[in-house]
């Protein structure tokens, strides 16, 4: 069987290629992807700024939607035709992909694979940085910078669906309107505020238990000061850059927590347990029609660049994904 994927040329070139579709190893699937999720790492690895696990497959892509073709040994729970979403250890972003059985979730009900290709790596990031990390509970509040994000969107809805009063960053009005129809109970438009003014003046400063912090930079001491006793910052991105100059006082005097983790460096066990608590915790809620993936748009597999060329302007709001079908 062949597959057709996208390579990395040079950080400005991307092309489909032609090869043999892997074969799924124990307790791997075969799928035949419908839709593949565009996700910031994928641009990080495009310009070489986010070096490939030396086990994972070198193309891009962290998740797929479709239908599962093969089984290898060992996997219970799935047969051949089941409709599947699955985190991938990269290899999106082509027709045929290799998931783990214990990194795939079965579709909700209500959705179909477009709107399914959005969830593995959003719902994973979240429930395992805010949840288990953050360790946020029901009548804490939440900061989520970049509500608009494919995280943060799902992050927001999450969040409150679990009973927290949730804060977000987001760029633009027209963005921040959205994230607050998200339900965030209040948005900060981090273009036209200085974050921690506008923290002040909402007298959030001090009150803040959790903080997913995609931003870095010179946002990590706005968050040391936005904190509440014994708050806990989860860093997973740094899109105001990795280097911060900050104060270790409000980390001495509130107790607070910094930590931060990464998909791919979370290990097999630690994904795998997350998607149990996936399937126990978030799945009845997204069933009952609680949370929504936001997809801005699809574009076809062969046109992965313009994805990225978009993601990087900066207009998208929730996700991006690639269409896979032949
Ligand atoms: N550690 C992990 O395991 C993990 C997993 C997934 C994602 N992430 C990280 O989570 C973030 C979101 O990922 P995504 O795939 O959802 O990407 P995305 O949709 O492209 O989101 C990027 C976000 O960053 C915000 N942003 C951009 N420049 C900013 C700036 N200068 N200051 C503050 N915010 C800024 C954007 O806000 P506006 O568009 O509103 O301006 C947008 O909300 C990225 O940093 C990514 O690396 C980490």
């Amino acid at each position: 069987m062949e597959r057709q994927h996208i390579t990395i040329l040079d950080q400005h070139t991307l092309a489909l290629e032609t090869d043999a579709a892997p074969e799924p190893g124990m307790g791997e699937l075969l799928i035949a992807v419908d839709f593949a999720g565009v996700n910031r790492a994928d641009v990080l690895q495009r310009v070489g700024l986010y070096p490939v696990p030396a086990d994972a497959s070198p193309i891009m892509g962290l998740e797929v939607a479709g239908t599962i073709v093969a089984i290898g040994s060992a996997v219970q729970d799935w047969v051949v035709g089941d409709k599947v979403c699955a985190l991938v250890h990269g290899g999106g972003y082509a027709n045929y992909a290799i998931a783990r059985a214990d990194h795939s979730l079965p579709i909700p009900s209500q959705f179909d694979t477009r709107s399914a290709a959005a969830l593995p790596e959003a719902l994973l990031t979240v429930w395992h940085n805010i949840f288990t990390l953050g360790a946020l509970q029901a009548g804490e509040t939440l900061l989520v910078h970049g509500g608009g994000s494919g995280i943060g969107s799902i992050a927001v809805q999450l969040a409150k669906s679990r009973g927290a009063r949730v804060v977000a960053t987001a760029g633009g009005a027209d963005k921040c309107r959205a994230v607050a129809a998200l339900g965030a109970d209040l948005v900060i438009d981090y273009r036209e505020n200085r974050l921690l003014e506008a923290l002040t003046d909402s007298d959030l400063v001090g009150r803040i238990d959790v903080i997913l912090d995609t931003a870095g930079g010179d946002y990590v001491a706005v968050n040391l000061a936005a904190a509440a006793p014994d708050g806990r910052v989860v860093c997973i991105g740094a899109m105001r850059g990795s280097k911060a100059e900050i104060d270790v006082f409000p980390i001495l005097m509130k107790r607070l927590i910094l930590t931060g983790s990464t998909l791919r460096g979370m290990g097999i066990s630690r994904r795998a347990a997350g998607f149990v608590d996936i399937q126990r915790e978030v799945m009845p809620a997204i069933e009952k029609g609680g949370i929504v993936p936001i997809i801005d748009r699809c574009f076809p597999l062969a046109e992965a660049m313009s994805a990225h060329e978009f993601m990087q302007s900066g207009q998208h709001l929730g996700k991006l994904l690639l269409d896979c079908r032949g």
